[in-house]
């Protein structure tokens, strides 16, 4: 069966690298936030066109430090997408914030900024897109309207290391954006992690000392913060990655291309990046409507393949208090229905996308 992700391929390919920079970590007896973190913050945010990175141990704590480092609490709102992994929303409630939905557009997945405008009240104090699969959600868009209504903007870059849009990473757009270095991320560690990515010199400040308990100086709190250290063992290892990740996501965009290229014309959408974006394909996510029947039958193909997501945050049971219902954003919930995403990692060999093109095209046939 060829997988939907392998992270285990690309460990392989440069273990030897991984196991010299795990015994130097452990030669030098210093387990968190030491030199290999630092390195870190500062290689991370040149792929991504920042100027300052803050290493934290989740993708999920990268958006919590960055909404509370721009000091998002009890009392605002944030307006987000429902269609994402949980940890978007979880994190707004984390902070004490009011999750506020808009819908997506259909084409990109990606939340739809003219969705946005009329959800804004007065409580609006931030809007937090994510770059979804890999693809810049609409950045211009999103900034006139932060700037129109004096709110902040916080991208969860989780899936989209590397990406681009107009030729500037996703560090070049909003206050801050997030990454998550989780395994099976473009740049995944061998564990958790995650990284908050800056421009701004004092909300990089603020957002280093609330990751580590809210600390200016020894045993001085400024802020109540959070426990949200890396550790160097995940540092090590994400810094021998980090110099294969615009190699790896090449690759990607390069299996992307065969694919599109293949299925064009099949009665199914296939992703649609925009002209300006660079999109790095975290995930190759088509649209069909009998998605669940072709997955049963690209299994017995031998190819691998996953629902992301198979339920719009607002039918979750626990964000029903948030008081959405069913039909309340019609977009997410058709995607959520008809959304799959195939096989894309680096290491696919031409006679896997050779296989998972060729499956597509006759499972498709039979179902239509
Ligand atoms: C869009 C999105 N946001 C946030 C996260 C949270 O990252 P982590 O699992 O590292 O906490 C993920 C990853 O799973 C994600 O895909």
């Amino acid at each position: 069966m060829i997988p939907v992700a392998n992270p285990k391929a690309q460990n392989t390919a440069i273990r030897e690298e991984i196991s010299a920079a795990l015994m130097q970590v452990m030669d030098s007896g210093q387990f968190i936030l030491g030199p290999s973190v630092s390195a870190l913050e500062t290689e991370v945010p040149k792929v991504c066109d920042a100027g300052y990175g803050i290493a934290v141990n989740s993708g999920t704590d990268a958006i919590v430090v960055a909404l509370a480092a721009c000091g998002i609490g009890p009392g605002d709102e944030v307006i987000t997408t429902p269609f994402t992994f949980v940890a978007t929303t979880e994190a707004i409630v984390i902070v004490g914030a009011k999750p506020v939905y808009a819908d997506i557009d259909p084409k990109t997945f990606n939340l739809d900024p003219a969705k946005v405008e009329e959800k804004i009240t007065d409580k609006t104090k931030a809007i937090l897109p994510v770059h979804l699969y890999g693809q810049c959600a609409d950045v211009d868009e999103f900034a006139k309207i932060a700037e129109k209504h004096n709110l902040k903007l916080i991208y969860d870059g989780a899936q989209a290391i590397g990406s681009k849009h107009n030729g500037k990473g996703i560090g070049m757009y909003g206050e801050a954006a997030t990454l998550s270095f989780y395994p099976t991320k473009n740049l995944g560690g061998c564990g958790d992690g995650g990284m908050v990515l800056v421009r701004d010199e004092e909300l990089a400040a603020r957002a280093k000392s609330i990751r580590f308990h809210g600390m200016d100086a020894t045993y001085s709190y400024q802020y109540v913060g959070y426990c949200s250290r890396l550790d160097e063992i995940q540092a090590a290892i994400l810094r021998v990655k980090v110099k294969y990740i615009e190699q790896w996501n090449a690759a990607r965009a390069a299996n992307a291309a065969y694919y599109i290229e293949a299925l064009s014309g099949l009665p199914l959408q296939l992703p649609v990046p925009a002209p300006e974006n660079y999109h790095i394909y975290h995930q190759f996510t088509i649209r069909f409507a009998k998605r669940d029947q072709l997955k049963a039958k690209l299994a017995e193909r031998g190819v691998g393949s996953a629902v992301f997501y198979p339920s719009p945050l607002h039918l979750q049971k626990a964000y029903l208090n948030l008081g959405y219902k069913p039909g309340d954003f019609p977009e997410s919930e058709q995607v959520a229905r008809e959304c799959l995403s195939l096989p894309v990692f680096p290491e696919l060999t031409e006679e896997d996308r050779n296989t998972v093109t060729e499956a597509v095209k006759t499972s498709v046939a039979e179902l239509t």
